[in-house]
């Protein structure tokens, strides 16, 4: 560690991946109670389980975010943060308020969760992803306010890399959108619009800066090559990044009550909102192959190759299948869409989280020279384990959305299925998603295993 300040990522890091442990162990309740409906009811239902799996797994991410950019910003400026004290205080508010809601949803019904923390003096609630309780918002935007002026002053007072310009864009950016959230028009298609101004313009504009800036960071690390060679990269990947994902929000306006002409831009320019996952696979894999140095932390390497491709596969091409208006038609919010919504988030942003935490972890741990060897084979299994599993869990929703599809909207009149129906013949697929996500857990298991191999002397 060059800089001491850079220690405060640790706890961001730590908690994320707890966090992480929570959302995945929701998924599987989820997953149970697709196969036996009255699972853990009327204890956890269904509603409540989803909305803790997905708040947790938005609310890692941010964790992971705000660990990586305190450890990298530091190194890239040159320079300690401007306030190591802030950024402590900061973990502790924003753990604290997630906790809180956390319970709040697990504990007390959502209405009555809406009445408490006041939902009607200015109503935010009830929006898929967004359904924290607006003082909770409110809390989300102190930390992230506090957050970007540590890093500003940080970033201003020391030097200016093309990493850090562009992962400030992007959170400024994230911090931005995220105010789209306070305001909720009472009209259905209006509500929509301003909802994928948080949702999309985060995941497919804002984040994948933040996602390229710490692609490019670990690599540089890793592979010991000059920054004007990753500089292009980086810009080349924002570039295309910004150009599609801008307008491709226009790939949610299909069939929602916006103007027609949105079915020609949202196709076409979503079209091209791969570009930039596919140039991540580039840039990781030629860094890769020219580098410069021999690491002795492999692992870190492979976690960052590992998000290219994955990155690529679930938001590029799990992405494309259903992004043309004339397949949307069909594919909208069927189970296809989750297949897409599962392999993209774990693919592009719950594993640059571990690539980071791959490479800052054993160097905060007193281990500049990473793991020991037989830490990063046990890693190297979790990696595998946790990839096959999420591969699998997609495979098997991309069969149920074909099978819900086929069922339920594209069977000819009178032979079309009821929701339920559909949902019915789609069981056995289920299973077999169940048992894929237990793969999941169990590879997260060994890769937390990982972190208590003894170190061999
Ligand atoms: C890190 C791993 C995971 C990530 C990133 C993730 C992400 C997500 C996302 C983004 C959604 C919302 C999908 C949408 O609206 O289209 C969701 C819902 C869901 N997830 Fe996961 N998930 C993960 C693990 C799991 C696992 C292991 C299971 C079960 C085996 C699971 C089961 C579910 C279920 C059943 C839903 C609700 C779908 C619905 O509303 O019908 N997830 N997850
Ligand atoms: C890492 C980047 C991405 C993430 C995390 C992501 C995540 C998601 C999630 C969670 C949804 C479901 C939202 C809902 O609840 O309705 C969704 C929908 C969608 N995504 Fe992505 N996405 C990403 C990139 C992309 C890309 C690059 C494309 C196109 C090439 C794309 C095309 C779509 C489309 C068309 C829908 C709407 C599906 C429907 O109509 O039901 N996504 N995305
Ligand atoms: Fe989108």
């Amino acid at each position: 560690m060059k800089y001491t300040s850079q220690s405060v990522a640790k706890k961001y890091f730590i908690f994320a991946l707890m966090l992480l442990a929570g959302e995945i162990l929701f998924g599987l309740v989820l997953g149970t109670q697709y196969i036996a409906g009255d699972f853990l009811f009327p204890e956890i239902p269904f509603n409540v389980a989803r909305m803790v799996h997905t708040n947790l797994l938005i609310v890692l991410i941010l964790f992971g975010f705000m660990g990586a950019t305190y450890y990298l910003v530091p190194e890239e400026s040159e320079r300690e943060l401007w306030s190591p004290a802030l950024a402590n205080i900061m973990f502790w508010v924003f753990a604290a308020a997630g906790v809180a809601t956390i319970l709040g949803y697990l504990f007390v019904p959502y209405a009555t969760l809406a009445d408490l923390t006041g939902n009607d003096l200015l109503p935010t609630m009830g929006r898929e992803f967004l359904e924290q309780p607006t003082i909770t918002k409110i809390g989300i935007v102190i930390v992230a306010l506090a957050f970007i002026l540590n890093i500003a002053m940080t970033v201003i007072k020391g030097r200016k890399t093309v990493i850090t310009v562009v992962l400030l864009t992007g959170l400024l950016g994230l911090a931005v959108f995220f105010l789209f959230a306070f305001y909720v028009p009472d009209n259905l298609v209006m509500d929509k619009f301003f909802w994928w101004y948080v949702v999309h313009l985060w995941v497919e504009a804002t984040w994948e800066l933040i996602l390229g800036a710490i692609l490019a960071f670990v690599l540089i690390k890793v592979t010991g090559i000059d920054r004007e060679h990753t500089d292009k990269w980086l810009y080349l990947i924002i570039a295309m990044t910004l150009i599609s994902g801008i307008v491709g929000t226009g790939h949610h306006f299909f069939f929602m009550g916006a103007p027609s002409y949105w079915m020609w831009i949202g196709s076409i320019s979503s079209a091209i909102e791969p570009l930039p996952f596919f140039l991540m696979i580039l840039f990781a894999f030629s860094m890769a192959k020219q580098k410069r140095i021999d690491t002795e932390n492999k692992i870190a390497l492979t976690w960052a190759k590992g998000t290219a491709v994955m990155g690529f596969l679930g938001a590029g091409v799990w992405g494309f299948l259903h992004t043309l208006a004339p397949v949307n038609y069909y594919t909208h919010g069927t189970q296809l869409t989750a297949a897409h919504g599962h392999l993209s988030f774990y693919g592009a942003y719950i594993m640059i989280i571990f690539t980071i935490i791959s490479y800052a972890m054993p160097i905060l741990r007193g281990r500049p020279h990473g793991n020991s060897a037989k830490a990063q084979k046990r890693e190297l299994a979790a990696f595998w384990m946790m990839n096959i599993g999420m591969v699998g869990v997609t495979l098997a929703l991309t069969a149920a959305g074909v099978m819900q599809i086929m069922l339920q909207r594209w069977a000819s009149d009178g032979t079309a299925l009821n929701f339920m129906d559909t949902q019915a013949h789609i069981v056995p697929v289920y299973m077999i998603r169940l048992v894929f996500g237990l793969l999941v857990l169990s590879g997260l298991l060994t890769y937390f295993s990982s972190f208590f191999v003894k170190e061999e002397k």
